[in-house]
């Protein structure tokens, strides 16, 4: 089995070895909360930002719909007039200051965007830069980074986080795939993992997954490159791409086959599924991310009437948690 230290999605492994952290759940709480609780006692605490995905940089952008989107769903945004968006690209992991390159994020990246409808509600998509997730369930995920929590240099083989992993074959294989880190933020693809339900206005619905990918083609640098650019080149880059113009990505939905499994994360449908484009997502501007990242909250479960979450288990966890971890760093 290959090095520990890209296991990522919230799992500074290496830090959190050297930091001898532990489990910090309490029983009795809700399983948001507890993961909160343990992703705080992995990363230490950093009052007043997030729990995960700590380092991020904010942009403006639009989505315009391609033409036919709305045969999916019936959501506002896939008709009609272009949509404003806030979008949020960040490393995952509890680190604030987290090279963009360092062991610590694992090479995972994440973009949540925000549509802003015209009646004045939100819906949110929430991706990462890995196709498939390295548990099932929210239990699974508490499970592992407990283990983690567990483990470290001085705890004897084989350690609690690589007895977990050779239980868990999804989660050996997330934390072996490699990561190369990319150009920029703009020429990365990212992935939706957990499946929703798209229903047009016909009542017509199919589940689906999200996928992000950059217009100009996915980018990447060696590993050798990346260990020797500055700490926020991943953003830096972005917002010099932008000094051009617009940045663009399209959205597209890859639709599940009738025997696909929609509540497992760890299942990755095949490359042969047909995936349908909802539109083009523009990243037009930065905004000065310090002075309005704290007041975002992009939650999975924000959806606008044409789209529903399917029964994946970890949907409404990551819902519980990230209002968890809002509620911690807005106090
Ligand atoms: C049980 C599984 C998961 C847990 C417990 C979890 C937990 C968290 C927490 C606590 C945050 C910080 C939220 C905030 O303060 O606003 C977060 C952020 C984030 N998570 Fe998850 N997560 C999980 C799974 C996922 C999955 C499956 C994805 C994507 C497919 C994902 C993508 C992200 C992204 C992109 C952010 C940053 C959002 C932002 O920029 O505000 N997470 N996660």
């Amino acid at each position: 089995m290959r090095s520990f230290q890209s296991v990522s999605v919230g799992i500074a492994l290496a830090a959190l070895m050297a930091a001898g952290a532990t489990c910090a759940a309490a029983e009795d709480q809700p399983l948001g909360v507890r993961l909160v609780d343990q992703m705080n006692a992995l990363y230490g605490a950093h009052p007043g930002v997030r729990a995960n995905h700590t380092k991020g940089a904010v942009f403006e952008g639009v989505f315009t719909p391609a033409q036919g989107a709305d045969t999916l769903s019936s959501a506002v945004f896939l008709k009609g007039a272009p949509t404003p968006l806030v979008i949020r690209f960040s490393n995952a992991g509890g680190v604030p200051d987290a090279r963009d390159t360092d062991a610590s994020t694992g090479g995972v990246r994440g973009m949540a965007i925000k549509f802003h409808l015209p009646d004045g509600s939100e819906q949110d998509i929430v991706c990462i830069s890995a196709n498939g997730f390295p548990v099932a369930t929210g239990e699974d995920f508490l499970a592992l980074l407990q283990a983690v929590g567990a483990s470290g240099p001085n705890v004897p083989k084989p350690t609690p986080v690589e007895k977990f992993l050779s239980a868990h074959p999804a989660a050996a294989r997330f934390v072996s795939t490699p990561r190369p880190v990319a150009v920029s933020y703009g020429t990365q693809p990212f992935f939706g993992v957990n499946a929703f339900k798209f229903t047009n206005a016909q009542g017509t619905s199919k589940f689906g997954r999200y996928r992000i990918v950059p217009e100009s083609g996915p980018a990447y640098v060696s590993n050798e490159e990346a260990a020797k650019r500055p700490p926020n080149a991943l953003a830096d880059n972005l917002r010099a791409s932008l000094e051009k113009g617009p940045v663009k990505f399209h959205l597209l939905v890859q639709l599940a086959a009738a025997d696909d499994p929609v509540t497992d994360a760890t299942k990755v449908w095949p490359d042969s599924r047909p995936t349908v484009e909802l539109g083009e997502i523009a990243v037009t501007k930065a905004l000065d991310t310090k002075k309005v990242e704290n007041e975002l909250l992009f939650l999975p479960t924000n959806l606008t009437t044409g789209i529903d979450a399917s029964d994946d288990p970890i949907i409404n966890t990551r819902t519980e948690a990230y209002a968890e971890s809002f509620s911690r760093r807005s106090q």
